[in-house]
């Protein structure tokens, strides 16, 4: 099966960038988002991601207007009816995700392949709730997703083969390197990731060493782009709390126990680059450690 016209359901940070990569891989792509608002905020992201490029010299002005002549923007479900997947990319609740497949199942061609860009989510749950669980998989990418390479493929026990090999060659299509992985809560990176993460707090917890300390003795001894702290604010600490609370949940292993400090910051409101603060400051110019009273 051939893939020519993506859908895109959702327009956030994840939504707007495999959107984008998507266009610029030459495929037509319809992005749907709840209401106008998100709609237009998540298509400016795009026209600024690509305005940045040619500013940078990394794509010339006819490529970004080619891109932007790609993507169509709807409120309406129904117009994903004639894609050829539909990769999902709302919020990280089973319940939301099982009424959109549920529409999702009526309105789309027996054919569309729908994967989720969930990071600990089941797929195989999301796919009981379709009428074709043999064409549903997990795709799912990496922040900034125009620059970060990695596509992570997840097969449940019920995809299909022909379903799997589409999507892994359509990953290829859009210049990702995809792997292979089977649907278990993180996949490959969330796994390895989040119990890193985790100790890295835990480690600040017990006074090992400070915030930048930790952060440029992982950047500068093993050549990580961004030291652990730098990483949870980018992600959201809310965001690796969620994920974390999941996987311990699946797996009850003391690595995906979240230390009381990453609780306790989301409650302050502490996420991260988002909120202006998380384990740094942004609201300051330039940048500097956020006073956490531990
Ligand atoms: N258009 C085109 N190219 C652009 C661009 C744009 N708008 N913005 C940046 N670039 C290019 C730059 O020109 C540069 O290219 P060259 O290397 O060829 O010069 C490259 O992208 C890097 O850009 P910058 O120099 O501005 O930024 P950087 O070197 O500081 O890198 C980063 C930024 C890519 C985000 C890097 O810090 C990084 O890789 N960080 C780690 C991110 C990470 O780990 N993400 C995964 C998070 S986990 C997740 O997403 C999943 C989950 O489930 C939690």
């Amino acid at each position: 099966m051939s893939i020519k016209k993506v859908g895109v359901l959702g327009c956030g940070l994840m939504g707007s960038g495999i959107a984008q990569v998507a266009a610029q891989s030459g495929y037509e792509v319809v992005v749907r988002e709840v209401n106008q608002e998100l709609l237009d905020k998540g298509l400016g992201r795009i026209n600024d991601f690509l305005a940045k490029g040619v500013k940078r010299a990394k794509l010339s002005q006819s490529d970004m207007d080619e891109t932007l002549s790609k993507i169509t923007g709807t409120i309406e479900l129904s117009d994903l009816s004639d894609c050829d997947i539909v990769i999902e990319v709302i919020i990280e609740k089973m319940e939301l995700k099982a009424a959109v497949y549920k529409e999702l199942s009526e309105v789309c061609k027996p054919e569309t392949i729908f994967a989720s860009n969930t990071s600990s989510l089941s797929i195989t749950e999301m796919a009981s709730h379709t009428n074709r669980p043999y064409k549903m998989l997990g795709l799912h990418f990496f922040n900034p997703v125009p620059l970060m390479k990695l596509v992570e493929v997840a097969r449940s026990v019920a995809t299909s083969s022909e379903s799997f090999d589409t999507v892994y060659e359509f990953a290829k299509s859009l210049g990702k390197t995809p792997v292979k992985c089977n649907d278990t809560t993180g996949f490959i990176v969330n796994r390895l990731l989040v119990p890193y993460l985790l100790d890295s707090i835990r480690q600040l917890e017990n006074g090992l060493a400070t915030i930048e300390d930790i952060d440029n003795a992982m950047k500068l001894g093993l050549g990580y782009p961004m030291g652990p702290f730098t990483l949870l604010d980018f992600v959201g600490i809310d965001t690796t709390l969620f994920i974390a609370d999941i996987m311990f949940e699946q797996f009850k292993e003391h690595k995906y126990a979240a230390p009381s400090l990453m609780r306790r910051m989301v409650h302050a409101g502490y996420l991260g680059k988002k909120s202006g603060k998380g384990f740094y400051d942004y609201t300051s110019d330039p940048v500097t450690v956020n006073e956490l009273g531990i």
